[in-house]
């Protein structure tokens, strides 16, 4: 069987780029570089991002390249033991997309009332209380929000519809889903910079902080947020390198999407924060006691700034339809990828149809996002993305450095990437996969540790928190440690040649 290859090797770049950026470019990067120093945060941001993000999202492509394969059996090609890390990888970002897709249906959902401004000036009732219709505590699931389940029946299929006939597919969706976002957003952060107090705002997002650089938490925030955006250890780039051709230049296309992405995420702020400085002046509310991070910032701080906007219903339709579709656009390809991932996987292991796998999945994942989809889903997201985004994410990138750097050896990968690129990598690549992502990685996750033993996350009770987070985070290693028991099927070709070998 041959594999799926990219059409081109701009398609390639357009996906790859169209699965980094995303929700966390928007709503997240712009938020953490305000609580983490302003502009001094773009300090330990760009060090994270050549120390371990390029690093990491090189190596993935050149592993899913060398055995255009998905993710648990690229691994194990390196070592025979490292199957169920990949299988972890993909278990764990099942659980992302099954939550992810929920917040894109709130997205659908401020898309939709746009037309009818029901969130104009009540931002806050209308999240709580006519999208979600939250419950009183995770304890109470309340039954489903119809307006989230239809929402995220409508996301699951454009999922899938983006995925149909998968990488085929995926190269013609990209080139929407990653022009328009960027497209709108320049159009957003134009609009934002434009308006009065945005300097206000700016000069909050950008002021450095250069105390913030001697804190430990600041650098750990830069590092997650790298991983986090570039779609690092998730399974997701091996499964996109698997189907580049072997004379592909992995350097410079890892470069070109690091750095796209980076650039997105800088831009982002400049919409968010110019807006909220002109809602600050307007309505002489400081910024820090706004919401400048994730659910709060999207859901409501920013549609109650553009509620403010000058120009009256029409621009505040206008600007609001923007930046709803602007997020949802931007996380569509983020989800979609996730799921080639996990499609890549099980399709090379078991030789299943790529085209039922991908439907299976789809329907697996919307069974999942059911959860978050009820009453209580927003506590339940809460809980489970703090648990299995951080903490996942964390381990398997210190497993997956050991395999590659210590137990196959980093020289051996830089030789085989730096062979077909046009920049070749020195040996700092190896003492950044041996040494540097690994050492920071144990000291992000000891401290994370330690603080979330000290105190529960968010206040929650200790139930919770174990059944959201810990049985979560167990359940993934669970599946992932199950799945690799089963032997692999061989492809039809292999399994013939393997009978008439035995025969002969
Ligand atoms: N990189 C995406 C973002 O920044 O929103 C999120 C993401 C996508 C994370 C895919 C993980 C993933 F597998």
């Amino acid at each position: 069987m041959t594999r799926e290859r990219w059409s081109s090797r701009f398609i390639f770049i357009l996906a790859a780029v169209g699965s980094a950026v995303g929700l966390g470019n928007a709503w997240r990067f712009p938020g953490q570089a305000f609580n983490n120093g302003g502009g001094a945060f773009l300090i330990p941001y760009f060090v994270a991002l050549l120390t371990a993000g390029i690093p990491l999202l090189i190596l993935e492509h050149a592993i899913g390249r060398r055995a255009q394969a998905g993710a648990p059996a690229a691994l194990k090609q390196l070592h025979k033991k490292a199957e169920p890390l990949g299988w972890w990888a993909l278990a764990t970002s099942f659980v992302i997309v099954s939550y992810y897709a929920v917040v894109l249906g709130w997205v659908a959902n401020y898309i939709y009332s746009s037309f009818t401004l029901a969130w104009r000036d009540r931002a806050s009732d209308y999240f709580f209380g006519d999208v979600l219709q939250i419950s009183d505590s995770p304890g109470n699931l309340g039954g489903f929000s119809i307006p989230v389940l239809i929402a995220v029946v409508i996301t699951w299929l454009l999922v899938w519809l983006s995925l149909f006939n998968g990488v085929k597919t995926v190269g013609k969706v990209v080139m929407w889903t990653v022009p328009v976002p960027l497209a709108l957003l320049i159009i957003l952060m134009i609009r934002a910079v434009t308006l009065p107090g945005a300097l206000v705002g700016l000069s909050y997002y950008l002021q450095p902080d250069w105390q913030a650089l001697l804190k430990p938490d600041v650098w750990a925030a830069a590092y997650g947020q790298v991983f986090f955006s570039l779609s690092i250890l998730f399974g997701i780039m091996i499964a996109y390198g698997s189907y580049l051709s072997k004379d592909s230049d992995l350097t410079t296309d890892g470069l070109i999407i690091a750095l796209a992405d980076a650039g997105i995420s800088f831009l982002a702020g400049f919409a968010v924060f110019g807006t909220l400085g002109y809602f600050s002046n307007l309505t002489n509310t400081p910024i820090e006691e706004m919401s400048v991070q994730g659910v709060g910032l999207a859901f409501i701080t920013y549609p109650e700034a553009i509620s403010n906007l000058p120009g009256g219903a029409v621009s505040i339709t206008i600007f609001g339809l923007l930046f709803f579709l602007m997020l949802f656009t931007l996380g569509l390809d983020s989800a979609f990828s996730i799921v080639e991932g996990i499609v890549a996987g099980l399709v090379d292991k078991f030789q299943w149809n790529k085209k039922k796998t991908t439907l299976g999945v789809c329907i697996a994942g919307l069974l999942g996002s059911l959860i978050f989809a009820t009453k209580g889903g927003l506590y339940w997201l809460d809980i489970t993305d703090h648990f299995v985004n951080d903490f996942n994410l964390i381990a398997i990138g210190i497993i997956q450095c050991f395999v590659v750097g210590w137990l196959f050896g980093a020289k051996k990968i830089r030789a085989y990437f730096n062979e077909t690129s046009e920049i070749k990598f020195g040996r700092w690549w190896d003492i950044m996969i041996r040494y540097v992502t690994p050492i920071v990685l144990l000291y992000i996750s000891i401290s994370y540790l330690i603080e979330n033993v000290q105190v529960n996350y968010g206040d929650y009770e200790t139930r919770y928190i174990v059944i959201g987070g810990w049985a979560v985070v167990a359940a993934t290693l669970v599946v992932g440690l199950i799945i690799s028991i089963f032997r692999d099927r061989l492809p039809v070709a292999d399994s013939q040649q393997a009978s008439a070998e035995e025969e002969g």
